[in-house]
């Protein structure tokens, strides 16, 4: 049972990073009128949607008796302030993260960010090494390397993809730094996630009520430094449209999910999982863009054999060998 939950949950999570990776660049080529909308208020608007869809997933857990769910989320929620606050550890983590990415972004090309944000893999990897006390032989760390490079590969772009924005050496720096500092927080909120989940026998939807309370505080406390203005004259919906709400449900998603995977798998087979998305959405629009190098794609495979050869404690469900990055 709970081996089918792992391969599932790593499954909706590859279905749903390719189709946000997707949306997002759709979105990004469309041509809209009025103001655009802000992320600030759609990544609090993930939170409380992730939160609803927690509760749901509570009540039904709770035989969908109202009265058993008010029950639980009281006595998990309400009378373990300790337990709770576990959680805005994590979650004041992935919101400076966020805004470090931002940073990133903003002082590196695009290319240079998405292939530096990759070493994420390894920094997961050495968390899960000291704080879970996994052990990895040589030749899964060398999956790993091989992973991280062909990630980068993939994202590396063609000489026609390669932007002209001028950059000083002092915001190349800022943003390396900015980059790097979110690749230890990724893997540090990653794995102390996975350490709360694994270590309590609390459920995965009242520690995503939990992380998502936070989540939603500080996302709040986002909007009003950096949109308070926009807010107040546009509205705190200003530019949704159904394609924001597409993104925005995905994204929700994604948090439910990723904490499954964390749950039921944990934060490297998620790596595996994301790099995987990454080639699929590359693969997807090869058919739109024709940009496509085959080579970068088979360094990844690879890296998934290694993995899979060297580190098989369970064999794999038979319709999952396909895919052998995914089947420790
Ligand atoms: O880049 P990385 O894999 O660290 O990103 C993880 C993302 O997943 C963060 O943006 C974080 O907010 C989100 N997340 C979530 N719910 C969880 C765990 C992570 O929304 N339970």
């Amino acid at each position: 049972m709970s081996a089918n939950l792992k391969y599932v949950s790593l499954g909706i999570l590859v279905f749903q990073t390719t189709s946000l990776v997707l949306t997002m660049r759709y979105s990004r080529t469309l041509k809209e009128e009025g103001p655009r909308y802000l992320s600030s208020t759609a990544v609090v608007v993930a939170e409380l949607l992730k939160i609803m869809a927690c509760i749901l997933l509570v009540y039904k857990d709770s035989k969908c008796s109202l009265r058993a769910l008010n029950r639980v989320l009281h006595d998990e929620i309400l009378n373990k302030p300790m337990e709770t606050l576990k959680l805005a550890i994590p979650s004041g983590i992935y919101t400076l993260q966020n805004n470090l990415l931002y940073v990133a972004l903003s002082n590196l090309d695009a290319a240079t960010y998405q292939v530096t944000y990759q070493l994420k893999i390894l920094t997961t990897a050495l968390f899960s090494v000291s704080m879970l006390s996994k052990k990895l032989g040589v030749y899964q760390w060398l999956s790993l390397v091989i992973l991280m490079t062909g990630v980068a590969f993939v994202q590396w772009p063609s000489d026609s993809q390669l932007d002209s924005k001028e950059l000083s050496a002092g915001s190349q720096f800022v943003g390396l730094m900015a980059v790097l500092t979110a690749c230890f927080s990724s893997g540090f909120a990653g794995v102390y996630f996975e350490k709360i989940l694994k270590e309590t026998k609390q459920s995965v939807w009242i520690r995503n009520i939990q992380l998502g309370f936070f989540g939603s505080i500080f996302g709040l406390m986002g909007v009003y430094i950096y949109d308070g203005e926009l807010v107040s004259k546009n509205g705190f919906f200003q530019g949704y449209n159904r394609l924001t709400w597409i993104v925005v449900v995905l994204q929700a998603l994604g948090g439910l999910v990723i904490a499954a995977v964390i749950k039921y798998a944990d934060n490297i087979l998620k790596g595996f999982a994301t790099s995987l998305s990454i080639i699929l959405s590359t693969l997807i629009s090869y058919f739109w863009l024709q940009d496509f190098v085959p080579t970068r794609v088979s360094l990844c495979r690879q890296a998934g054999v290694l993995w899979r050869d060297l580190g098989l404690l369970q064999p794999p469900t038979p319709w999952f060998k396909g895919f052998s990055c995914l089947s420790l």
